[in-house]
């Protein structure tokens, strides 16, 4: 299992492009932040993996973060009926951030393309982007590739992303050629056709949840996100953006990886002075909440974290 880590370069994002409220687009983004993540055992025995500190944030900030950078202020939180309450707890109805949160719940993990199942009345017939819940980012000009696959997908079809690995027998593979066309997806292939991973990050038309429901179970009895995706590829209107050598994509499937992430976060924090994925500070320069209220959120929080908000807030920029 994989957790992404979509972190986001604040510091570049900001210099290299305007973050005023016009690029802001109105598509919604679903989170799916289920599973029992085994592979953290007895860490996540009780708890949700997706609410586990990152440093010094629950983990499902970071994809919830990313899809304020794509100007989603819609989202859909998706959980097992254990833990979603604790995620309501969290974050609430997002008017704090203004946005609008709401909160499903998913009974059985039998596959990502369930989100666009349990979706289908949050997404009302319109395009939708998907997370998973473990996965971070961060790279320079995060915001605007997130922005351009909005656009994309508005206009029809799916865009998903690759990241070159060293090994890529754990994730859906994407295979294509020297102009960018995808030949081929597998899910967890033996033998990969490249390097490419595809990270849990999609953007799809309004057509997904007709088609995720048209889906049937793989032989592992999942209902794949490969599989919905290879619906597109067919279609000819599944496009792949690649995310460059500087970009990181985290793993927290396990305990060493959960903590490498951690540190990771730690020391871009502290080097640059710049949170990564902090909510917040992305509702403020999206221009969702104002600059009080965004000293009054850090000014609740005796942290540095609190401390920050507080900080630029005082900035002002
Ligand atoms: O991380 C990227 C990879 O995610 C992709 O490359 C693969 O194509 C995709 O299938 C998926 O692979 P994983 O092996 O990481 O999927 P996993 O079953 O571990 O689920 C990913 C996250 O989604 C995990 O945090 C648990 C959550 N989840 C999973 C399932 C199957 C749910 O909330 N509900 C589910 O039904």
């Amino acid at each position: 299992m994989v957790v992404s880590i979509f972190f986001c370069n604040f510091a570049g994002d900001f210099i290299a492009q305007d973050w005023s409220i016009q690029q802001i687009q109105d598509m919604k983004g679903i989170i799916l932040a289920g599973g029992s993540a085994t592979r953290l055992y007895p860490l996540s025995k009780a708890i949700s993996k997706q609410i586990m500190p990152v440093y010094d944030k629950p983990m499902i900030y970071y994809p919830l973060s990313a899809l304020m950078l794509a100007g989603i202020r819609e989202v859909l939180i998706i959980s097992t009926p254990r833990d979603l309450p604790m995620f309501e707890e969290l974050l609430g109805d997002g008017s704090r951030l203004g946005m609008t949160l709401r909160y499903k719940v998913q009974l059985v993990p039998n596959g990502l393309a369930q989100a666009f199942v349990l979706g289908r009345e949050f997404l009302n017939g319109e395009p939708g982007c998907l997370i998973l819940g473990d996965n971070m980012f961060y790279g320079q000009h995060f915001g605007h590739m997130l922005k351009e696959a909005v656009e994309s997908a508005e206009k029809g079809g799916a865009v998903i992303f690759g990241y070159e690995v060293a090994d890529p027998r754990a994730y859906g593979v994407v295979e294509f050629d020297e102009s960018g066309k995808v030949l081929s997806l597998e899910e967890k292939p033996k033998e990969p056709k490249s390097n490419y991973a595809v990270p849990g990050l999609y953007f799809y038309d309004e057509t997904v949840c007709e088609k995720a429901a048209d889906l049937q179970p793989s032989a592992r009895g999942e209902y794949e996100i490969t599989d919905l995706n290879k619906l597109y590829l067919a279609e000819g209107t599944l496009k792949v953006k690649l995310f460059s050598r500087g970009f990181a994509w985290l793993d927290t499937g396990n305990c060493d990886s959960l903590l490498d992430a951690g540190n990771f976060i730690a020391t871009i924090q502290n080097r640059q002075g710049f949170y990564v994925s902090c909510i917040e500070e992305i509702a403020w320069r999206n221009g969702w909440i104002s600059t009080e209220q965004l000293a009054a959120l850090g000014k609740e929080m005796k942290t540095n974290y609190g401390r920050y908000l507080e900080r630029i807030a005082k900035k002002g920029y």
